[in-house]
């Protein structure tokens, strides 16, 4: 498989200013270190509680906004051979020259909110292409109107408002422009978490077939875990801004080897009254990312933490083939959740 993303302890810290002076006292670490591969044509999953990095991560990939420090490796079409582009680090004026910056795209969560209400929606579908080439008229009016056709609208939808559409079409209108520069490699994140229940499964299938049609990879932001097993093929488990585990979306769902995926797990709901789930229920809150725990960040919640998970921080170590886990005790984590059920129940 031929990689198209390669993060190497990408970083993100916001400042936290404070006193008079605005000095910067402290920073929050939204994203503090993360190694990843991404290869051509999959859908990437990445999960995890609100607040843990995943936004953050999206944005730092596409240079919506600079990384702290790390690097993001960029190996393009048609460039497999040449030295890949390293996004963080180059400036973004040659990023445009380069025409890298059409080919990495994002989808936000809120349609209502990601699009400028006082725009037609084919102005708001033209703008991404208009910032990367010239073209005008009736060029970029059939092609606008072939990718309203490819999202599911029709040439109507033109001459529309953002509030004349419903949720569900809003978003398609956010798919249209995020594919209209002819991407590789789209950020969806959480793209179906504002809508109504009744349309998030007509924009997932939506973006799965344009996945397939346009041969597109993605990296597809979730805190729900039943459309990470539907739409994705890898999973990222993202916990305090770093990855503690990532498989195959199967691997992660049968054999899952870090405490807190199986506690992300046990806390789908089952629709069945006969069955007792089993459940790991964490104690607490997500500490803060300004001060994470020191050694295992996970610690503090965790039913298994050991002397050396309060003191030395787990790398993301590969345990099987594809699948990496930073834990202290995955070799022993199957017992030690047998033994838990057991005693718990
Ligand atoms: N512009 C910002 N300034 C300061 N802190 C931020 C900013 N954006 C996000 N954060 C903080 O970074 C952490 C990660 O945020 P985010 O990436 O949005 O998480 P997620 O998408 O997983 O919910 C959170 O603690 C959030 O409060
Ligand atoms: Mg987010």
């Amino acid at each position: 498989m031929q990689k198209i993303l390669e993060l190497k302890g990408l970083k993100k810290h916001y400042p936290i200013l404070g006193g008079v002076l605005r000095r910067e006292v402290n920073t929050v670490k939204a994203l503090d270190g993360i190694d990843l591969d991404i290869y051509r044509g999959e859908c990437l999953g990445m999960v995890g509680e609100s607040g843990c990095g995943k936004t953050t991560t999206g944005k730092a990939i596409i240079r919506l906004l600079d990384p702290t420090c790390g690097n993001v490796y960029y190996h393009g079409k048609g460039q497999e051979s040449g030295d890949p582009v390293d996004i963080a680090r180059t400036k973004k004026s040659a990023l445009k020259r380069l025409g890298i910056r059409g080919k990495l795209q994002m989808v936000f969560q809120d349609p209502t909110t990601s699009l400028n209400p006082r725009m037609l929606a084919k102005h708001i579908i033209a703008e991404p292409i208009k910032t990367i080439e010239r073209q005008g008229g009736r060029e970029l009016e059939d092609r606008i109107i072939a990718l309203l056709k490819l999202v599911g609208l029709t040439r109507d939808h033109l001459l529309r408002y953002p509030h004349e559409f419903s949720g569900g079409q809003r978003q398609r209108i956010a798919v249209a422009r995020a594919i209209a520069t002819n991407p590789e490699f789209i950020v969806l994140d959480e793209p179906t978490s504002a809508l109504d229940v009744s349309v998030q499964s007509q924009i997932l299938n939506l973006l799965k077939s344009l996945q397939e049609t346009l041969g597109l990879t993605y990296l597809f932001i979730t805190h729900h875990l039943l459309v990470v097993k539907y739409i994705s093929d890898r999973t990222a488990v993202m916990y305090l801004g770093k990855i503690v585990e990532i498989a195959n979306t199967e691997t992660v769902f049968s054999r899952p080897l870090h405490p807190y995926t199986h506690a992300l797990l046990s806390a789908i709901p089952i629709p069945d009254v006969e069955h007792k789930q089993r459940r790991i229920v964490l104690s607490g809150d997500v500490p803060s990312p300004v001060n994470p725990p020191h050694g295992c960040r996970f610690h503090t919640r965790c039913p298994f933490n050991a002397d050396l998970c309060r003191k030395q921080e787990p790398p993301l170590k590969e345990v099987e083939n594809g699948h990496k886990v930073a834990c202290h005790r995955h070799s022993e984590m199957e017992n030690l959740i047998a033994k838990w059920f057991a005693t718990s129940q």
